[in-house]
């Protein structure tokens, strides 16, 4: 039986990965990279820092700089991303998951979040949806990031769940291999292919119901 569903935050639950890929786009202009949305695909769930390495690799500029430049540089973005998602409320949650949300929480599924990123909290504590979630896994806690299968097992873990038991929901290529390799059923939100490793992908959150979910995942 069906027993949680592990969420991906940034691109399932609100549209932050559109920020993300501003504040990258930005600092890619400055350092003179080409940078697409095409190419931003990639970057999605991977760690800021990794995220940085890749756009500097594309741009064939990753030994012009220094670690401690390297820092600089993810922390500007960071900065740049922070004021994006400064004016986050709960009307920033994307179309129909505020209610697939309580849906879940209602039918006594459990809720966790395993987010790459380290402004996870702060994210969703701005949307109001901290409390919905048993279970919050993020950047911060975890050594392996996404395609990785830490950040998802460890919330299955602290759920006491096993992992056969578990959705997980990811807009990144990353997040559903991270699922998929977890052990667990994945829901991919986005484009097919893109996700082809996922179970079931959807267009947009908004087709996302627990009634096709959970049928999907019996069978
Ligand atoms: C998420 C996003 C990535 C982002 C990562 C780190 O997984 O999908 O695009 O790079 O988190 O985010 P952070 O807020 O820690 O820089
Ligand atoms: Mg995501």
């Amino acid at each position: 039986p069906l027993k949680a569903i592990i969420f991906d935050l940034d691109g399932v639950i609100t549209d932050t990965a559109e920020y993300h890929f501003l504040a990258w786009g930005a600092l890619a202009k400055e350092l003179n990279i080409p940078f697409s949305k095409e190419f931003n695909e990639q970057l999605k769930g991977i760690s800021r820092m990794e995220s940085l390495e890749k756009i500097l690799v594309h741009g064939g500029k990753s030994t012009d700089y220094t670690e401690v430049q390297k820092r600089h540089l993810a922390n500007m973005k960071n900065e740049h991303y922070k004021k994006l998602i400064d004016s986050l409320t709960p009307n920033d949650i994307l179309p129909g998951m505020k209610k697939f949300i309580l849906e879940v929480k209602n039918t006594g599924i459990k809720l966790a979040i395993a987010s790459a990123s380290k402004n996870a909290v702060s994210v969703i504590t701005s949307l109001g949806l901290k409390d919905q979630f048993d279970v919050i896994v993020d950047a911060k806690t975890i050594k392996n990031g996404k395609p990785d299968p830490e950040v998802f097992l460890t919330a299955a873990n602290l759920l006491k769940v096993e992992p056969k038991h578990c959705i997980g929901i990811e807009d990144a290529a990353a997040g559903v291999e991270a699922i998929k390799r977890a052990g667990m059923f994945a829901i991919g939100i986005g484009s097919l292919n893109t996700l082809e490793k996922a179970d079931r992908v959807y267009e947009t959150t908004k087709d996302v119901t627990l009634k096709e979910i959970t049928k999907l995942y019996a069978n």
